[in-house]
C-alpha cells in the first residue's frame, strides 16, 4: 500500500513483532467478552473517575495490561503498517473499513473541506504570533463554527442567504448566521435520530466531522505560519492529507518518509478511550450544545501538561537534561523532588504504550538523519532506561505515546509549540467518531461529588468577622 517507503513500513513490522511478543507473555484479563450489558453497572470508581463506566463504545478499546490499542476491532500495529489517516478516520466515523469507491469518495470531501477561506482571514485578523498556540487553535475552531456552517461550507455559494454586500458585514439584527445553524445542525440531528436512532451518521453529521477533521489542519497550519509573520499556504489537492498538513505548515513538500511517518503518527493519535479530551467533548456534546463547541472543550482538555501539552514538556525536559550523561544525577534529583516525568505513566497502560512501541523507533529513525534529534533522543534513551529500572519496575510507569512524539515531530522541523495543536489535529477524528456515537443514546453527563464540608455554619457579619482571630492577636502581644 505505501511503495515508496518500506523502510518505515519496515521499522513499524519490527515494532509490531516486538509487542506482539511481549504482550504474548502478559495475561489478557481485561477483555469484556460478555457484551450484552444490562444497565445500571457496578463499578468501583476511583478519585479522577477511575474506573467508572460512563458509556459503551464500539469505536476503539485500550488495554492497559497488555499494551494493546484496537480501533473498531483492527489493532493499531496493522493500522499502522496498512492504512492511512483517511482511511482510519473513515473506519472510527463509520464502523469498518471502507471499499476503494467510498474512501475516494470520503477523501474527495475531506479536500474539498480543506479550504476555509473566511476562517483563516479572520484569523490572520488576530495577533496569533502573540498567542499560545493552542489558545489559537481554540480561536480558530470558534471562527469555524461560524464559518464553516455558514460561509465556508460545502457549496454554500448555492444558499442565497450567503448573498452579502461587503464580506465583514454581519445582519446585525438578526442572529449571525453561523450561530443559528450550528444550533439547527444539531436540532436537526437529534430529530433525525428521534426519527431513525440507526441512522444517526447521515452525510449532515458526517460532513460536521469532515469539516472539523480538515478544517483544524488546515487552522494548526495557518497558525504555525502566522507564529512565523508568514502567510498561510493554500492546500495542495494532490496531496493526502498528511503530507499536505506538512506542505501547508512548511510551504515545501516533504519527503515520502516524511509524509509517512507522520501518517503513523496522525494513526496511532487518532483515538484513545475514554481520555479527558474525549471525555470532555462529549460532556459538552451530551448538553446538546453544538460540535464545534464540543470539540472546542477537547482542545482545552487536551491541552494540559498531564495530557496532550505532555508532548512538549518532553522536548523542554530532555533539553533541560543536556546529554545522556547527565541522565542519572538529573533523574535522583527529579525523584528526590518527587517530580513527574514527562512521557511517562498512563492510568489505563501500566506497561509500554502501544504508540510509544511505534513511535520510539521512528524517532530513532529520524535520529539517524538529524544530529540535533540524535543528541536528544540517545539523552531519551538514557532516561527511558533509568525510569524504567526504577518505578517502571515498581508502579508500572512506563514511556507514554508523549515520550518520543515531540522526537519525531522535531526530526521534521516542527516547531515544539506546535506539538499539542498537532496532537489535536489527529485526536478530532475519535472526539468527533466518538461524540456522534454517544449522541445516538445521549444522556446529560451529571455525576456527583461527595460532600466533605461542613453543615449548619451560622452567616457572621462581615463587619464581625475575624474579631475572634483578632483578639487573640491582642492576647498574645500583650504577654
Ligand atoms: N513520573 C513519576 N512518577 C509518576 C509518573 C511520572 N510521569 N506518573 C505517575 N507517577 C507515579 C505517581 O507519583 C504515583 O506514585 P505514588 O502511588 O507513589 O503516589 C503513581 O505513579 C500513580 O500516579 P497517578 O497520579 O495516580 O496516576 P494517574 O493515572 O492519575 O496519572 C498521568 C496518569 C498520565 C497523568 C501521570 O502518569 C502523569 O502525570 N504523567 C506525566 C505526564 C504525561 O506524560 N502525560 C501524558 C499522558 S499519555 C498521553 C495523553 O493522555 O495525552
Amino acid at each position: 500500500m505505501h511503495p515508496h517507503t518500506e523502510n518505515i513500513t519496515r521499522i513499524v513490522r519490527k515494532a509490531a513483532e516486538r509487542a506482539k511478543l511481549e504482550q504474548s507473555r502478559q495475561p489478557d484479563k481485561h477483555v469484556e467478552r460478555d457484551r450484552t450489558l444490562r444497565w445500571p453497572i457496578d463499578c468501583t470508581i476511583g478519585p479522577g473517575l477511575e474506573g467508572a463506566i460512563a458509556c459503551e463504545t464500539k469505536i476503539g478499546y485500550v488495554n492497559g495490561t497488555r499494551g494493546d490499542l484496537v480501533y473498531r476491532g483492527h489493532r493499531i500495529f496493522d493500522l499502522c503498517v496498512h492504512s492511512t489517516f483517511e482511511e482510519v478516520s473513515y473506519l472510527l466515523l463509520k464502523g469498518k473499513l471502507p471499499s476503494r469507491k467510498q474512501l475516494d469518495n470520503f477523501e474527495k470531501k475531506l479536500k474539498s473541506a480543506r479550504h476555509i477561506p473566511d476562517t483563516l482571514r479572520k484569523l490572520s485578523s488576530f495577533p496569533i504570533e502573540e498567542m499560545n498556540s493552542m489558545s489559537a487553535l481554540r480561536l480558530g475552531t470558534n471562527l469555524m463554527r461560524q464559518n464553516l456552517t455558514w460561509r465556508d461550507m460545502i457549496g454554500h455559494l448555492d444558499d442565497e442567504r450567503v448573498i452579502a454586500s461587503d464580506d465583514d458585514s454581519q445582519p446585525m439584527e438578526t442572529t449571525p448566521w453561523g450561530e443559528s445553524q450550528a444550533v439547527y445542525e444539531f436540532r436537526k440531528k437529534r430529530e433525525y435520530a428521534r426519527r431513525n436512532k440507526e441512522n444517526q451518521d447521515s452525510a449532515r453529521s458526517l460532513d460536521s466531522c469532515i469539516r472539523l477533521i480538515s478544517g483544524i489542519a488546515t487552522v494548526t497550519a495557518a497558525i504555525a505560519r502566522l507564529q512565523q509573520g508568514k502567510l498561510p499556504i493554500e492546500p495542495d489537492p494532490d496531496l493526502g492529507h498528511a503530507a499536505n498538513f506538512l506542505y501547508m505548515l512548511n510551504g515545501t513538500h516533504p519527503t515520502d518518509d516524511e509524509a509517512r511517518i507522520f501518517d503513523i503518527s496522525l494513526i496511532l493519535h487518532a483515538d484513545h478511550g475514554m481520555n479527558a479530551s474525549t471525555f470532555s467533548s462529549m460532556v459538552v456534546a451530551s448538553t446538546m450544545s453544538d460540535i464545534y463547541f464540543s470539540i472546542g472543550a477537547g482542545i482545552a482538555a487536551l491541552n494540559g501538561p498531564l495530557h496532550g501539552g505532555a508532548n512538549e514538556q518532553v522536548i523542554k525536559m530532555l533539553e533541560k537534561i543536556g546529554t545522556p550523561d547527565a541522565v542519572p544525577a538529573w533523574y535522583v534529583r527529579a525523584r528526590k523532588k518527587k517530580q513527574r516525568v514527562m512521557g511517562f505513566g498512563h492510568r489505563v497502560y501500566k506497561v509500554y504504550d502501544p504508540r510509544a512501541r511505534i513511535l520510539g523507533p521512528l524517532a530513532d529513525y529520524a535520529a539517524q538523519h538529524n544530529p540535533k534529534v540524535a543528541k536528544l533522543y540517545e539523552t531519551a534513551k538514557a532516561l527511558e532506561h533509568e525510569v524504567i529500572e526504577t518505578i517502571g519496575k515498581e508502579k508500572g510507569i512506563f514511556p507514554n505515546v508523549d515520550f518520543y512524539s515531540g522526537l519525531v515531530y522535531q526530526g521534521m522541523g516542527i516547531p515544539s509549540e506546535m506539538f499539542t495543536p498537532i496532537f489535536a489535529v489527529s485526536r478530532v477524528a475519535g472526539w468527533t467518531a466518538r461524540v456522534m456515537e454517544y449522541l445516538k443514546n445521549n444522556r446529560i453527563f451529571r455525576p456527583r461529588a461527595i460532600y466533605t464540608g461542613a453543615f449548619d455554619r451560622e452567616y457572621t457579619h462581615i463587619s464581625q468577622r475575624g474579631k475572634h482571630l483578632h483578639h487573640r492577636h491582642e492576647v498574645t502581644k500583650k504577654r
